[in-house]
């Protein structure tokens, strides 16, 4: 029998955080070693592009992730690696998934409605951002996408186009299912808001010991309780709560004391995995060697699929 296929991608805007980890970047891993799935993860650099244009950034931030991926374990020998952009199907394929949705539809998405409502005015890349972002997992037949809450409305999208071509033009396209792990849906930032690198209150998964000293000791107490609900919640992430319980207890209401127990253990987590990343990223070649071979297989894959899709609206 054939495995389920699984695919997910990150956008290489920056340095990834602690909440891309937890919400999503951990089950890749995970996922990925149970062996159970036929696994693709990629750079959604076409997507970045909404945000970064700046080709040496671009290709700065590409590599970056890419050294990111295969130092949280991700193993190419294992999962297909590849950059979007290096995949021509997924934008032709968005093409054609753009002639069956609504603009008024369009315009229903969480990213573009927050994007209005503070007034900037709203790239066509943005707009169709869950256009792409549907041909991104419907090309692969993927069967489940693990993300984190916020991403939950753009996988509703793609299964809604996938079922819009079916309709239009037969069976064609699997209808994915998004993978959410209710604890890490959204985790928060330093000031208990997502945590988003666009609100400047992230933990970055690779922090050096001062960067992770500096995030913690920021993180936004309310001094009217005896628990300091943002440190918790975050130490939520490193410790059990049965761990937890009589630590807070024992040091109520001291937050110093508790910010430090937190640094230490955010420290002992992430300094084996910047160690693994300081080795990996030394081999500038391997990665690009990685991500060329990812590109192969994901080509392979998704040609077929647009081919089939091609053939089924008509045009070849
Ligand atoms: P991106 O790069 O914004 O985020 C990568 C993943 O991290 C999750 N995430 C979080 N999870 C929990 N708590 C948080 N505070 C938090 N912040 C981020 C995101 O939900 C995501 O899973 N549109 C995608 C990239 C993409 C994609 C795709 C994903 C493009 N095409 C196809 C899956 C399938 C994005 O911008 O992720």
């Amino acid at each position: 029998m054939s495995k389920k296929i699984l695919l997910s991608g990150v956008k290489p805007t920056g340095r990834p955080h602690i909440g891309n980890y937890f919400g999503a970047m951990r089950q890749f891993v995970e996922l990925l070693n149970s062996g159970a799935y036929e696994c693709y993860f990629f750079l959604a650099d076409y997507h970045a592009l909404n945000l970064i244009q700046n080709a040496a950034l671009m290709r700065q931030n590409s590599l970056d992730l890419a050294v990111d991926y295969l130092a949280i374990g991700l193993d190419p020998s294992k999962a297909v690696i590849y950059k979007q952009s290096d995949v021509s199907a997924n934008t032709e394929a968005a093409w054609i998934f753009d002639t069956l949705v609504t603009v008024p539809y369009l315009e229903r998405a969480h990213a573009f409605k927050d994007a209005e409502s503070k007034g900037r005015e709203v790239n066509v890349g943005t707009f169709n951002y869950p256009v792409l972002m549907a041909a991104d997992i419907l090309l692969y037949d993927a069967d489940v996408v693990p993300v984190g809450q916020d991403q939950k409305q753009h996988i509703e999208y793609a299964r809604d186009i996938a079922q819009k071509f079916n309709n239009a033009f037969g069976r064609t396209f699997k209808l994915p299912d998004a993978l959410i792990l209710e604890n890490v849906a959204v985790v928060p930032g330093i000031d208990g808001q997502k945590m988003s690198k666009s609100y400047n209150n992230t933990i970055p998964l690779f922090a050096t010991k001062a960067e992770i000293e500096k995030a913690v000791m920021s993180i936004v107490t309310d001094s009217s309780s005896d628990l300091p609900v943002n440190v918790y919640n975050i130490h939520k992430l490193f410790k059990s709560q049965v761990e937890l319980e009589p630590i807070y207890e024992t040091h109520k209401g001291k937050y110093k004391i508790l910010k430090e127990m937190l640094i230490a253990d955010i420290e002992s987590f992430i300094a084996p995995l910047r160690e693994r990343r300081e080795k990996i990223a030394a081999d500038v070649k391997n990665i690009h060697t990685v991500l060329a071979e990812g590109a192969e297989r994901a080509r392979a894959k998704a040609d077929l699929k647009l081919a089939e899709a091609k053939r089924a609206i008509g045009v070849s």
